[in-house]
């Protein structure tokens, strides 16, 4: 843990920035709104934080939502348990602002076995076979969680953890602000070895943007994959399936995956097949032709086309007609999972959300990459840090 005391730091940061920690607006009243639109620069402001309690955890200890806001009517929450995204608000074509990010409305929901809403998953992000890989010679056995497999980090992911939260220094214009959040993951957690130390930063700018900066480091050579979980609908969260948004990859390659969602090793074209988002298409058109896993659906890593400049050529773009909102995406990772809410039942634990009603855009390394020379290295060694930037931007049609 970090030893800082983010409501001290917050308090700082909040006076430097001209608002008062105290007295917070929650994602459900957003802070009145300027413009709506993403693309009207000249109505640019500032970017505010602020922060409230989120409850408290099993142990007892205090959880903090951390609050985004810019004058664009755009809100992000964050919560230091899991460093999880509970709510993005952003406004449609008519300047209406909505969450468009499945959550739960207290704690209590991201304590149980939740799908990982918004959270930050680690240290390895998907699957990884039978849990074992071998490393410098030896063999490791991590947690089993996943049919025969292991995933997303094992039975305690970066995603159950408490992490220590700080605004970040206020950005000189006043146009970014936002949230550190740190983690240590001790040696052997999982069975994973070395000490691994992740940074993530949360940053709102007032060109709707929400930017995710990765940083880890670790002791002792071992294996990372950090993604976001953000399960998206873009018309709003629990209004309905997201077949009628619209899917464009800039993918021209996928990973073809065995029953247990396992990469078989080949990397196959998309031409021709459902698989294929190269040209815009609705999520929904041929949805049912893919097996995610003995259930339709998409559930798939896609290999991203190289791009010279990741920060100006998106990995994703995805938009809904109803409510005018597009969603592009931008990473520096190699791979991202296309997942489509296969296994969201509607139950309490699934915060009553239903199957397909919500995708997830993944960035992140290839599945199973440890035990996959040919694939993207995850190998961290010592004093070689881990760093992955990806960039949410939201505009409207
Ligand atoms: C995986 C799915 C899994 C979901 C929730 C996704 O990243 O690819 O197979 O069901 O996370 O755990």
């Amino acid at each position: 843990m970090h030893g800082v005391r983010p409501f001290v730091l917050l308090s700082v940061a909040a006076a430097l920035l001209g608002c008062d920690p105290g007295s917070v607006a929650t994602s459900k009243s957003p802070p009145a709104k300027k413009s709506a639109a993403a693309d009207d620069n000249a109505d640019a402001g500032s970017v505010r934080i602020q922060s409230e309690p989120f409850g408290d955890t099993k142990e007892g200890v205090p959880i903090t939502r951390y609050i985004l806001a810019n004058d664009r009517g755009m809100t992000v929450s964050i919560i230091n348990y899991g460093a999880v995204v509970t709510s993005i608000e952003v406004p449609d074509r008519e300047k209406k602002a909505s969450n468009v990010v499945l959550g739960f409305p207290t704690l209590e929901g991201y304590l149980g076995k939740d799908p990982y809403f918004g959270c930050i998953v680690g240290r390895y992000a998907n699957r990884i076979a039978k849990g074992k890989f071998k490393l410098n010679g030896k063999t490791y056995t991590l947690a089993i969680n996943d049919g025969p497999n292991h995933m997303h980090g094992g039975l305690k992911s970066f995603s159950d953890a408490v992490w220590s939260a700080r605004p970040t220094a206020p950005a000189a214009d006043g146009k970014s602000a936002g949230v550190e959040l740190m983690y240590e993951s001790p040696d052997g957690e999982e069975g994973y070895p070395g000490m691994v130390k992740t940074t993530v930063i949360y940053t709102l700018t007032d060109a709707n943007e929400l930017r995710i900066d990765y940083r880890a480091v670790s002791d002792k050579p071992t294996i990372i994959n950090l993604t976001s979980h953000i399960y998206w609908n873009l018309r709003g969260a629990g209004t309905r399936d997201v077949f009628d948004h619209v899917l464009t990859l800039n993918a021209d390659k996928f990973l073809p995956v065995d029953a247990t969602l396992i990469p078989t090793g080949e990397i196959r074209p998309v031409k021709g097949t459902a698989m294929d988002f190269t040209s815009p298409a609705r999520i929904g058109a041929r949805l049912s032709e893919v097996d995610g896993g003995g259930v339709k659906g998409y559930d798939h890593c896609y290999v991203l086309n190289p791009r010279t400049d990741p920060a100006k050529q998106a990995a994703a773009r995805v938009e809904d007609p109803e409510s005018g909102r597009i969603l592009e995406i931008f990473t520096t990772e190699p791979g991202i999972q296309l997942y489509t809410g296969n296994q969201l039942t509607g139950k309490p634990e699934d915060g009553g959300f239903k199957q397909y009603t919500a995708f997830c855009l993944e960035c992140q390394h290839f599945p199973d990459s440890p035990n996959r020379p040919e694939f993207p290295s995850t190998v961290l060694e010592p004093n070689k840090p881990y760093t992955q930037t990806t960039i949410h931007r939201f505009s409207v049609k």
